[in-house]
């Protein structure tokens, strides 16, 4: 028996910021910022608008399209590192939300992997028996963790949550195989620094990312028991269209069989990797049946992946 995704949703805040209203701001070009990483507009939620509060409207519309109810969840994992506070957890704040009363919950801290990291966390208790339904839920407001002046960050990221009900599914579907890791030696490529704003050295993190995406991705694929020609579609982090294609082109994908939803949303963090999900099933280009491959890395140094059939 295996884990699968029954169920997925996400939000994404109203405001949409582009590369334009950052020149504005900030020393910089949309011509620098799309060519550099791909993105062209962000989402940036209102002031009043919390992590919670996004993670709460994404887990809802997963929960509807699960077809399940919020009081059969049996555990909660939010993936975020820009929680409304330190405690009680946004797993906790959403629990109350749902109403999802027999649930257990926690906050996953792994970044950019987090969705990645809670996909997988949650398989091992589906798979052991010991929950039924649990929700997963990738969520970031990274807007309240940027330095607005700062030209090397602040064009990278966006605000948004996605979310994933993980239950049994039918035999050869789902899960089928996965990978996590970290490297903290990495640690200082990409963190808060002491005024508690991203801190990033590019040129490592890209260095990183670029030989990481593409090795994990071939671990899974291989690990299911595959090749790479059989997988149909990969949907990497969102972090940087450049890294993104050299994960493509290590799966020997052409360009249509990957996600990018990149442009329109910016690093979105722990949520990118569902919120690509739930528009490449919108548009139609994940089929039933298609054997996908899901890969992350973040800030830790962490990374994950899955090879899931659809
Ligand atoms: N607009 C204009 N110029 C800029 C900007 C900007 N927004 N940002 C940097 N520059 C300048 C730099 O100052 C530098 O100028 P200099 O040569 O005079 O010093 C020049 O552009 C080139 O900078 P590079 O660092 O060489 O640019 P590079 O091609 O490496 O791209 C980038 C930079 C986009 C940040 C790239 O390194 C990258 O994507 N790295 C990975 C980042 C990433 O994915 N981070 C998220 C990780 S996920 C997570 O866990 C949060």
């Amino acid at each position: 028996m295996n884990a699968g995704i029954i169920g997925i949703g996400k939000y994404v805040p109203e405001k949409v910021v582009t590369n334009e209203d950052l020149e504005k701001i900030l020393d910089t070009s949309d011509e620098w910022i799309r060519t550099r990483t791909g993105i062209e507009a962000r989402r940036i939620a209102a002031d009043n608008e919390n992590t919670s509060d996004m993670a709460y409207k994404a887990a809802l519309a997963a929960i509807e399209s699960a077809g399940i109810t919020a009081e059969q969840i049996g555990l909660i994992l939010v993936a975020t590192v820009t929680p409304d506070q330190a405690f009680p957890t946004v797993a906790c704040q959403i629990q109350e939300a749902l109403g999802a009363k027999n649930a257990a919950a926690m906050d996953i801290s792994a970044a950019c992997a987090g969705f990645m990291y809670g996909l997988i966390t949650a398989k091992q208790f589906v798979e052991s028996g010991s929950y039924d339904y649990v929700l997963v839920v990738g969520v970031e407001k990274l807007s309240k963790i940027i330095d607005w002046q700062d030209r090397n960050t602040a064009v990278l990221f966006g605000d948004g949550a996605s979310a994933a009900i993980v239950s049994k599914v039918s035999e050869g579907r789902g899960i089928l195989s996965f990978e996590l890791g970290a490297d903290g030696t990495g640690g200082k490529y990409l963190c808060l620094d002491e005024r508690k704003a991203i801190a990033m050295n590019g040129r490592e993190v890209f260095k990183f990312a670029v030989r990481q995406m593409g090795e994990s991705a071939m671990n899974v694929v291989e690990k299911a028991g595959y090749n790479k020609e059989d997988v149909d579609y990969l949907i990497p982090h969102q972090a940087n269209i450049r890294i993104m294609e050299a994960a493509r082109e290590r799966l020997g994908l052409p360009e249509e069989k990957m996600s990018k939803t990149i442009h329109k949303y910016g690093n979105t963090s722990a949520a990118s990797i569902g919120i690509s999900l739930v528009d490449d099933l919108e548009d139609g280009k994940i089929k039933d049946g298609d054997l996908i491959v899901l890969v992350g890395f973040g800030g830790g140094l962490t990374w994950g992946a899955v090879t899931l059939r659809w």
